[in-house]
């Protein structure tokens, strides 16, 4: 199995090009099942989870080509013969239960398998199932599936009692052509379920108040081809940003969303990083100092993004001060905590919030990757490490990061793949 390791003690410095952002790329290619002509995404990142998306697609029966470097993906629905996302490859990727709103509303029927548990939490489907019954759907859940049968959805009332993502997604994507308006209250006001309403609306879909918790969408008799180039990735840009700030370096994330990562970019510069924007250009510079502790609670955009509390955590670690750390969106994602403590960070936790107290050193080790973005956490611990730190199960990494030691190798961190 490959490790990454990483020999710490470089300020990273220099120009990292951001690619397109996982999070919308998924629910996109889902879209995709939505319209009756093929549609082209551009800006798409290699990454794990996309393959498996264009498997599962593939597996519907869409025809899926890729251009000869990868970015561009055109999807053709129109051979879709299969309403069925199997065990083998939903249980992989959670994202996958997001076929099921585009299938029920485009073909009547879908059979996705249950996504079951995951590293951070039990992460239950019941709001995505709620959502599409409340537009017509009848759902059953047996045999470890999720099945669902329509007639043409019809518009209605979503009121959803907590927020979440990828159900506001799953809902989206199925009234668009549903008969009549949906009206989706308490949705995620996330800059990927931007991204998808303004790819949906290229598509021919009318949708009005996207990033707000309010989504009224008027269905529409059949969606078309479209061309639609994904967001930049806010989580990619911010992990880099934090390893300039952590590393006492000077980084330029390009290609970049700075009016997707207010929240992030405000704690970046509470740890006294100086921040420069200038069109999707993003600079931070610690250069000469030592980061600040700063507490997080995360919290559905526009708050702080869960995604991006370990690698904060990582920060705190080494930083001058007390942090507290909330996690207030998954039950479980504390399990970097252990890791980073192998590395000599003070950690401790009390139910939802951990408190870490900044060290002057970490001290390279072996450690183990638990999720996508705990693996990020120990990669930037390892860039502040004495010697060398060993990380291992990287295929969390992949899920999530293009490239992510050639990146920072081009930033001057000393850190490689090996088998
Ligand atoms: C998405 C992101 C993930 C991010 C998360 C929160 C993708 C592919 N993934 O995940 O990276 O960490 O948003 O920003 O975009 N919940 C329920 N019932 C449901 C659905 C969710 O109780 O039916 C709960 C979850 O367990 C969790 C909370 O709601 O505690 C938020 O989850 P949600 O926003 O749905 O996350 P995802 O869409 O899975």
């Amino acid at each position: 199995m490959q490790k990454i390791e990483v020999t710490g003690g470089v300020a990273l410095e220099g120009d990292v090009r951001i690619s397109g952002a996982k999070n919308a790329v998924l629910p996109i290619l889902c879209a995709t099942l939505l319209a009756d002509e093929p549609v082209t995404i551009g800006n798409v990142p290699h990454l794990h989870d996309v393959v498996t998306t264009t498997r599962v697609l593939a597996g519907l029966g869409a025809g899926v080509t890729h251009d000869s470097d990868g970015s561009h993906i055109v999807v053709d629905p129109r051979s879709v013969d299969s309403h069925v996302a199997p065990y083998e490859l939903v249980r992989t990727m959670r994202a996958s239960v997001l076929v099921l709103g585009p299938l029920v509303a485009r073909y009547g029927a879908a059979e996705v398998s249950l996504p079951g548990g995951c590293a951070i939490g039990s992460r239950p489907v019941d709001l995505h199932i709620r959502a599409l019954e409340a537009l017509g759907a009848e759902i059953v859940v047996e045999h470890g599936f999720i099945k669902a049968n329509a007639g043409r959805l019809r518009g209605g009332n979503v009121a959803f009692d907590m927020v979440s993502v990828g159900a506001t997604e799953n809902v989206l994507m199925a009234a668009t052509l549903a008969h009549g308006t949906t009206v989706i209250d308490n949705a995620a006001r996330e800059p990927e379920i931007v991204d998808l309403a303004v790819c949906l609306r290229a598509m021919g879909a009318d949708i009005e108040g996207e990033g707000t918790s309010r989504i009224v969408v008027r269905g529409v008799e059949r969606l078309h081809g479209a061309h639609h180039d994904v967001v930049a990735d806010r989580i990619e840009a911010g992990t880099f940003l934090v390893a300039a700030a952590m590393t006492g370096g000077r980084v330029t994330a390009t290609n970049a969303r700075a009016d997707t990562m207010d929240a992030v970019l405000a704690k970046l510069a509470e740890a006294g990083a100086d921040i420069g924007i200038d069109g999707d250009r993003i600079c931070v510079d610690m250069r000469g100092r030592r980061p600040r502790a700063v507490d997080i609670i995360t919290a559905p955009h526009p708050a702080f993004p869960t995604d991006m509390q370990a690698q904060f955590m990582a920060m705190d670690c080494i930083a001058e001060g007390v942090a507290t750390i909330d996690e207030t969106i998954f039950e479980n994602r504390f399990m970097h905590v252990n890791e980073l403590m192998r590395l000599g960070a003070e950690i401790h936790i009390e139910g939802h919030r951990a408190t870490v107290t900044g060290v002057e050193r970490l001290s390279g080790a072996p450690v183990m990757a638990t999720d996508l973005r705990a693996s990020a956490s120990l990669i930037l611990a390892g860039l502040v490490a004495d010697g060398e730190t060993l990380i291992d199960r990287i295929y969390h990494l992949d899920r999530g990061y293009e490239h992510i030691e050639r990146k920072l190798s081009g930033l001057g961190a000393r850190i490689r793949r090996i088998d």
